[in-house]
């Protein structure tokens, strides 16, 4: 991807990022072991601590030694306190086995709100601790995103979901 400086109207140049996703009509359409990781981060929905939000986010991962880790949402009384259900269950998979790549991160929703709630893709924070994996393991990470509905989204790499990403580049780069 080229970066152009946006203010040089003598070479700017428009770039377009394309996010490629598919849309299943329901489970059937995934594999065994898909379908098992959504059912997985569907179960740990009622595991949630969301007392204010009343939304409920399961997500189960599989890593590349095919270990499965869960996590779930986890609320605060001081709201920025709590921790998306996504990352839950990355940091955890850090945590516990850090040199293993992540290679699916299944994410279920239901709100006590709705009855029948969409699958929603993951935060701008999740993305971009998702994103960070990625680089750091070098190895794209599948997405499998549910709901309520029959609905699920599928995408072969996290990181399309956050084009022209901050990352440890930006941090790296050292004066003449
Ligand atoms: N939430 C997640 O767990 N993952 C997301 O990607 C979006 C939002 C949680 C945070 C909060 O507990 C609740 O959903 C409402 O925002």
């Amino acid at each position: 991807m080229d970066l152009y400086l946006w203010n040089s109207h003598l070479t700017m140049k428009e770039v377009q990022e394309t996010v490629a996703y598919q849309i299943l009509e329901n489970k059937a359409e995934l594999s065994p072991s898909d379908r098992a990781l959504l059912e997985k981060a569907e179960s740990q929905r009622s595991l949630a601590y969301a007392p204010y939000s009343h939304f409920h986010v399961g997500s189960a991962l599989r890593l590349a030694d095919g270990t499965i880790i869960v996590g779930s949402n986890q609320e605060n009384a001081s709201f920025p306190v709590g921790i998306c259900g996504e990352r839950v269950a990355l940091f955890a998979a850090g945590a516990q086995y850090p040199d293993q790549p992540v290679d699916t991160i299944a994410i279920s929703v239901a709100s006590e709100e709705e009855d029948l709630a969409p699958a929603a893709a993951p935060c701008g924070m999740c993305r971009q601790a998702i994103a960070e994996y990625e680089v750091r393991h070098q190895r794209p990470i599948r997405l499998i995103l549910g709901g309520e509905t029959s609905t699920i989204y599928l995408m072969e790499s996290a990181s399309q979901l956050l084009p022209l990403a901050f990352d440890a580049s930006f941090l790296q780069r050292k004066k003449d």
